[in-house]
């Protein structure tokens, strides 16, 4: 047996190994830091571009060919018409909304077979970074004398308006101002926003889902999820509103299509907008995270699944309504899983524990420093303990009481008391009126009463027996005292009651309250529960909440000052704010397990392996796709009679990844990144790279569905396919620089030479390491 203290320090040592050998593949790097931070080991990996080629304020770059797709997922341009490569899951909605049971686009797909049938979107956008900036000393400036996390914050937010405004002054483009490393830096995003965005392709459901739950957050995967889009402009090429006159829009760059498919170990890039990650938490935190909060959002999910799978098997009607919830239920529910999973098996709270005691150990060592952090580590664990009690709750209320559909529907009514209660005039009590009766049409077109009912006894249930008595709202602790923690006679009395079961039921309530009836919202029963779990939220967990939260920002920002004095030779890279990020990596497998191996791509025969399992149904495929297999009908698409489907590599990515470019060695698109492996989703607290792997579809199986699937061959036309050795097909664009057309002006001839000849120089490198 290892004494503790060889242990100990084995430990110590790994740790400080890696933790100052920059770890391979993680990160999500700031595009204008490459050349600094990150070139030569991308290049040593085996990328033949330049920071340059990929982010350049000079000229075009990737960057131009990449957009925020409404500001929840990530699209690429992959032709010079503007076509717009996302996921298919980032399509959905408005799939979904063009879709009716004639013409039912999520069942059967959809393809514009020319312009003049592609779908305009209102409300959707695509955003292109036109360049990013370091505004630290501008944003921070006069910080210093705020005596307060409040008054630093007003400052700041006067500074990013001021910034903002004068780098956008006098023309159509935006600013995207964001605090990283917890405030302690701020970059600007200058940004372009298009309006009319329309929808030209989507494979069928069977396809661009499939798999469905099952497969979700699962390797190995079948989906094709992809669906393309097209941006139009107005006069110049600029963003314009939705006009029948707009024209395609002409980017500054669009991907070539590699048609030579991957290898193990080659080179990969995933260009996008990540959501969301807490790297830099403490163990604290993730101890909170760990025993607290993922288990027990585990839990009152597993039980509203439950009930929601039951009524869905037994009726036809209710698994359709509750189709799209199911599925964003079970999406967070099985990450949180897999995080929980992936935390202990890398062993992530012991690390940061360790990290600590080093970070001790260093504050020590010196005065100042004592000076500066002492009391730092102190703080934290006060600040966490502060939050006992609260968490929970504030999970149970987000979880629980708000997982009841008549409780959250039910709160969307307290700004219409509002005005009722301050006497507001009856013309704006009207209006919100009216606005509320416009969504019920829409809501209850998939709300089923008797199932939310139940889904109310099991998490009202749970949320009595699961929590301290003293962190219950008064209402929901009365009515479990009453009746043991047993919640059914509660229930059928106010589902039997409340006018917010139905749409009918609130026509008439909101016309009673048009006609004057000052007290029918008020009495009503539902209604009345959900003020009193709000109110409670309001009074005894949000203050604490924002309060700690505050405090543990500026306790974050001074720790990530002390970890990066203490690990100089350590690359850090921010959180993801929804940003656009730079990761790479390279393809390559997994052991999920002890001696199993997961390959790193899939086939076309894995997806006919899958439709031979009865009864699942996430694993039903199209006739036409069988056919296509049968004939081996793979076009230039497939490769050593295989079609190939997706693969994984190892780049750190997370929620809002979902439609980015993974883009190879030379700037082409090889996938578009979906989703992340089971095992890997820990990857938004903690990267083990061992175990982390995104998820892409084949950008060869994109263009095989297109082409051979769908028949719409006319829009691969457009894109511009490549195969390594390039001869006989189009160039790649950034290529295209070095081998100019016929007819140039003599300015772009000369520009054009200078370009071929660093593309020469370029080749010649590359030439060296293959
Ligand atoms: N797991 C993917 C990402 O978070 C979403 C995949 C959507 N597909 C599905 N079957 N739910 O968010
Ligand atoms: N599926 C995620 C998305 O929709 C990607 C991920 O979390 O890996 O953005």
């Amino acid at each position: 047996m290892i004494s503790k203290r060889i242990f100990a320090f084995i430990a110590a040592a790994w740790l400080s190994i890696g933790i100052s050998a920059a770890r391979p593949d993680e990160g999500m790097w700031l595009p204008m830091l490459l050349k600094q931070l990150n070139e030569s080991e991308m290049q040593k990996k085996g990328m033949k571009l330049s920071a340059e080629d990929i982010y350049s304020v000079n000229q075009s770059s990737l960057k131009d060919a990449i957009v925020s797709f409404g500001g929840f997922c990530t699209g690429e341009m992959i032709s010079p018409e503007g076509l717009l490569l996302t996921n298919h899951h980032c399509g959905y909605g408005q799939i979904q909304q063009h879709s009716s049971v004639e013409n039912d686009y999520l069942t059967k797909g959809f393809w514009a077979m020319d312009k003049s049938q592609e779908l305009p979107n209102p409300g959707l956008t695509a955003t292109f970074i036109v360049r990013m900036e370091d505004v630290t000393k501008q944003i921070l400036a006069g910080t210093d004398a705020a005596k307060t996390e409040a008054e630093r914050e007003a400052i700041i937010q006067k500074n990013m308006a001021t910034v903002g405004k004068a780098a956008t002054a006098g023309t159509h483009y935006g600013a995207v101002i964001r605090p990283f490393f917890y405030g302690n830096e701020y970059y600007m995003y200058v940004t372009e926003t298009f309006k009319d965005i329309r929808l030209v392709g989507a494979p069928p459901s069977s396809i661009g889902k499939f798999g469905g739950d099952t497969d979700n957050w699962m390797w190995p995967r079948h989906t094709g999820d992809f669906s393309l889009f097209r941006i139009y402009a107005g006069p110049n090429n600029e963003p314009a509103e939705y006009s029948p006159n707009n024209k395609p829009y002409k980017p500054k760059h669009h991907l070539p299509i590699s048609l030579s498919g991957i290898k193990q170990n080659d080179f990969t890039m995933v260009f996008g907008f990540p959501g969301r990650t807490n790297e830099y938490l403490t163990s604290d935190a993730i101890e909170e995270i760990y025993n607290v909060s993922n288990p027990a959002k585990i839990k009152i999910r597993t039980t509203r699944l439950n009930v929601l799978d039951k009524d869905m098997k037994a009726s036809d009607a209710v698994r359709i309504q509750y189709a799209a919830k199911h599925a964003s239920i079970a999406n967070a529910w099985k990450k949180w899983q897999g995080e929980n999973r992936g935390l202990r098996k890398a062993n992530t709270i012991e690390k940061k524990k360790e990290l600590e005691r080093q970070f001790a150990n260093w504050i020590n060592a010196d005065a100042a420093r004592k000076q500066q952090y002492g009391n730092l580590m102190a703080e934290f664990e006060k600040n966490y303990k502060a939050l006992d009690g609260i968490t929970i709750s504030r999970d149970y209320i987000m979880e629980a009481a708000n997982g009841v559909e008549l409780i959250r529907y039910a709160s969307g009514f307290a700004k219409l008391q509002q005005l009722i209660e301050s006497k507001a005039p009856q013309a704006e009590i009207n209006a919100e009126a009216d606005k509320l009766e416009r969504a019920a049409a829409g809501y209850f077109k998939d709300y089923n009463a008797p199932t939310d009912q139940k889904v109310f006894v099991a998490l009202m249930g749970l949320y009595y027996n699961d929590l301290d008595k003293k962190l219950l709202p008064a209402a929901v602790r009365t009515a479990g005292e009453k009746n043991k923690g047993d919640f059914s006679k509660l229930a059928s009395d106010i589902y039997s009651k409340t006018s917010l079961t139905s749409e009918a039921g609130v026509k008439k309530l909101l016309a009673d309250v048009k006609a004057g009836k000052t007290n029918v919202l008020a009495k009503d029963p539902a209604f009345e529960l959900a003020n009193n779990i709000n109110e409670h939220y309001r009074t005894q967990v949000l203050p604490t909440y924002t309060a700690v939260n505050d405090n543990l920002n500026l306790l974050y920002r001074t720790y990530m000052t002390g970890l990066r004095a203490m690990q100089q030779d350590k690359k850090f890279y921010p959180d993801a704010n929804s940003t656009l990020r730079v990761a790479y990596g390279k393809v390559e497998p997994y052991e999920p397990l002890d001696g199993v191996t997961y390959n790193y791509y899939t086939t076309l025969e894995g997806i006919m392996e899958k439709a031979a399992m009865p009864g699942v149904e996430d694993y039903v495929i199209p006739e036409k796709l069988r056919e296509l297999y049968e004939k081996k009908d793979y076009g230039p698409y497939g490769m050593n009679g295989e079609m190939p489907v997706a693969f994984i590599s190892s780049n750190h990515t997370t929620g809002g990844n979902s439609g980015s470019p993974v883009i190879n060695a030379n700037g082409q698109l090889i996938g578009t990144n979906f989703d992340r492996n089971w095992e890997g989703t820990m990857s938004d607290i903690a990267y083990n790279p061992d175990q982390v792997r995104n998820i892409s579809v084949d950008a060869r199986y994109m263009l095989f569905i297109v082409d051979k699937f769908a028949g719409a061959g006319h829009l691969v036309k457009e894109m511009t396919l490549v195969t390594d050795d390039t001869s006989g097909l189009p160039q790649v664009d950034s290529r295209k620089k070095a081998e100019p057309a016929k007819e140039l002006s003599e300015k772009e001839k000369r520009k054009a030479e200078k370009a071929a000849k660093k593309a020469k120089k370029k080749a010649k490198e590359a030439a060296e390491v293959n």
